[in-house]
């Protein structure tokens, strides 16, 4: 028997409202007042769910859907559905982090007093802690205990809603600890979610070796390793003033090209070096942080279909302004994402909280910061999917959150703690 076959079909009913946020095509992300359009995106109480084999079977109107699956509805439960009262709470799509440090060992907590202390996040680089201080633990790490502590992280982005979640390596920076980290990686595949590899052997340079040497090793050595053995979807650079420059981040994502590799990048997250407009000129299909990138930058990335993603946390655990770029973005109708950069300084795993952030902090309205960390962080990775995610639309897999709150505004406004009650992976309760 399949896996999917062995997955009771749902009928869920007394739902809240519904944020199917399925309006027009669904594989496409949602721009500027479009995100916030209550009408398109959310359907009054009175809906019921059917779910059959992982996916939305049926989405209509309560009474019909009861008459017709579960006319006997004393028993809760037959041989061939399962029958949940949602109790009139709100329902929104599983969550999609669409851009996480997910796997490294080590603990640099003691950074933040470095900072109180007035060192900048290069300065500390510099002092030897940084990324560089995660390589030699992750590089100490075995897979066994990566595979631990990659279930430990997926647990907790699950507890807080999230069904797809990118993933990227880059505290390994040798084949050996890149390749240990990816393979961890993709053995944590289709547990609790959806989780898709990038390779960013380019997070760094490694201290035992020139910029010129590491160049070679990730282009002759890291890269075909990597694509031939399908270890990644996409390559990922940290292009910024201090790392990777514009000319080895267009020479590295152009022979990841040639592999079939597409790119999503770190950039303009300290200064606006042309990061942003290098990943529209690449045909990226992110960029990322982007908090310091010029307008010109958004508009062009915007025409060439690079996904903008900010990272409220990072700026906020750094304890910097979160900028004005998300606003930019919506009062121009440029496609924007959210996502949490799990990584060793920035440690929550919550979209969530993100979104707080963004509501309470940023300003914007809870619905637009729900799209945005749902169905455009989804367009952006839609394509190595089976199915598309990111909204709640029939044929589409079965991946939402039951909310404990009958509005779905609710999905943000709890900081510290999780909104959700149950959350459901292709069909199953992953998180109740
Ligand atoms: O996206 N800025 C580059 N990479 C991570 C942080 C890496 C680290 O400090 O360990 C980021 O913020
Ligand atoms: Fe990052």
């Amino acid at each position: 028997m399949s896996l999917l076959s062995a997955i009771m079909d749902l009928l869920l009913f007394n739902i809240g409202e519904l944020a199917t946020l399925s309006s027009g095509d669904v594989s496409k992300p949602l721009s500027g007042t479009e995100m916030s359009n209550r009408e398109k995106l959310i359907m009054d109480p009175g809906y019921s769910i059917l779910t059959s084999k992982g996916k939305i079977a049926k989405i209509g109107p309560e009474e019909e859907l009861l008459e017709e699956f579960a006319p006997d509805m004393e028993s809760g439960k037959s041989n061939l559905i399962e029958i949940i009262d949602v109790n009139g709470a709100a329902l929104i799509p599983g969550l999609v982090d669409c851009h996480t440090h997910l796997l490294w060992s080590g603990d640099r907590s003691n950074e933040i007093r470095l900072r109180q202390n007035g060192l900048t996040y290069q300065d500390i680089s510099n002092q030897g802690g940084g990324i560089a201080k995660t390589v030699n633990s992750t590089r100490n790490a075995s897979r066994k205990e990566l595979e631990s502590i990659g279930n430990r992280n997926l647990s907790q982005s699950s507890h807080y809603g999230t069904t797809t979640i990118e993933a990227k390596s880059g505290y390994g920076l040798s084949v050996d600890s890149e390749i240990k980290i990816l393979q961890a990686t993709s053995s944590l595949n289709g547990i609790r979610q959806n989780v898709l590899s990038t390779w960013l052997g380019a997070h760094d340079f490694p201290k035992d070796k020139t910029s010129s040497e590491y160049m070679d090793e990730l282009i002759h050595e890291q890269l075909p390793l990597i694509a031939e053995n399908d270890l990644a979807k996409w390559i990922d650079v940290f292009c910024e003033p201090g790392w990777f420059n514009l000319e080895q981040t267009e020479t590295l994502v152009k022979n990841a090209k040639g592999f079939g590799l597409k790119s999503r990048l770190h950039v303009d997250e300290f200064v606006d070096s042309g990061g942003l407009s290098l990943a529209a000129e690449l045909g990226s299909c992110s960029a990322d942080h982007v908090g310091f990138s010029n307008s010109d930058s958004r508009d062009k990335a915007n025409k060439s279909g690079t996904m903008q993603v900010f990272l409220p946390g990072t700026p906020y655990v750094l304890g910097k302004d979160l900028g004005d770029g998300i606003k930019e973005c919506l009062d121009n109708n440029w496609n924007f994402s959210l996502a949490t950069d799990f990584n060793p300084n920035c440690q929550t795993l919550s979209l969530p909280f993100v979104g707080s952030l963004a509501t309470h902090r940023i300003g914007i309205d809870p619905l637009t910061a729900l799209v945005a960390c749902t169905r455009n962080p989804a367009s952006s990775l839609n394509a190595e999917l089976e199915n598309c995610v990111g909204s709640i639309h029939v044929g589409g897999p079965a991946d939402f959150n039951i909310l404990n709150s009958k509005l779905v505004d609710y999905w943000c406004q709890t900081p510290g703690s999780s909104p959700i009650s149950k959350t459901f992976f292709s069909g199953s309760i992953v998180k109740s």
